[in-house]
């Protein structure tokens, strides 16, 4: 039989969103990573890595998040077929936007077509799920879900997995600086407080809820109002030289809102249009060069689509 390949590219994510801790998250346009898979004549899952700090990557299947998660697919399915995933990596691994989930996204998308799409996007989530548990030691969904769905996607029960995708307001811009250091989820998990006082949790709960509103009434001011993190934020902001003021100066500049992406070092900022989220990305740029940091940023409109097959 002859080997069949796919190659498919999954962009990356921000998870979290300030308010919503594991249950929030949405698609970039840029960065992304291009995963080719090719039928195998072994039964065998063979991972290759590329591009960007590649070398970070582990190529053991069951360690690696692309190739748990098309084992945890094959599994279920009782699918004894092989195959080669070559992974090329477009944003880098500890970046705090969604590395790992992109990888997980397009290897599981790519596998999936090679067997006629036995299933939907949705339910690859869980498979997702249980590569990303190899890089962050923990069950989350908040970026492979966005980074196969596209959008903006609310977590909004694990047991069972119950994920929506939530509107997306045409004019919402975001813009990310990925500043030159790694963190690792797994060690910025172990941050969290394993308690939050009652008075943080109902302000983050009404926070989230007050997010989703925003995005159906197209409305800023209660979006930028309800873009704060009592969670993780002030733990995790700690170990981002510059955080404070790349925070404080993109405020002023008119941003609606700005937080860490995912477990960072990212940090990321929603904006009413391009022009000021171009703003947005040199100022955070220049605040963290004052903090001794370089960083790469990447502007866009919310990416509405799920991971593109190009050939
Ligand atoms: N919600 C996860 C966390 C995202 O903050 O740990 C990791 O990118």
């Amino acid at each position: 039989m002859s080997s069949k390949s796919i190659k498919v590219a999954a962009s990356g994510t921000v998870a979290n969103v300030s308010c919503g801790f594991d249950c929030l998250g949405y698609s970039l346009d840029d960065p992304f990573d291009v995963v080719t898979i090719k039928t195998s004549p072994k039964p065998k899952i063979n991972i290759t890595v590329q591009g960007i700090k590649s070398d970070k990557i582990p190529l053991i299947t069951e360690k690696n998040t692309a190739g748990k998660a098309v084992l945890s697919m094959l599994n279920n399915l009782d699918i004894k077929k092989g195959f080669n995933i070559d992974i090329s990596k477009g944003i880098p691994p500890g970046s705090g936007i969604g590395s790992s989930a992109a990888s997980a996204a397009a290897a599981l998308i790519g596998v999936n077509q090679l067997l006629d799409c036995p299933l939907s996007n949705e339910d690859l989530i869980i498979h997702g799920m249980v590569g990303e548990q190899v890089a962050s030691g923990s069950f989350h969904a908040d970026n492979i879900a966005p980074a196969l769905l596209g959008g903006i996607v609310l977590v909004h029960s694990y047991d069972p997995l119950e994920i929506y995708r939530l509107p997306v307001p045409n004019n919402l811009i975001s813009t990310v600086a990925l500043p030159d250091f790694t963190i690792n989820t797994k060690e910025a998990r172990g941050l969290l407080p394993k308690k939050v006082p009652l008075k943080s949790a109902v302000k983050q709960a009404s926070n989230l809820a007050a997010f989703t509103i925003s995005l159906y009434q197209n409305d800023f001011n209660l979006m930028g109002k309800s873009m704060v993190d009592f969670f993780a934020e002030p733990v995790r902001s700690e170990l981002i030289p510059g955080f404070k003021s790349v925070h404080k100066s993109v405020m002023k500049t008119g941003a609606i809102g700005c937080g860490i992406s995912g477990s960072g070092p990212s940090v990321f900022a929603l904006s009413d249009n391009l022009e000021k989220g171009k703003e947005i990305a040199k100022l955070m740029h220049e605040e963290f060069q004052n903090n001794g940091l370089d960083s790469i940023t990447y502007t866009s409109k919310i990416n509405k689509n799920p991971p593109n097959i190009l050939d």
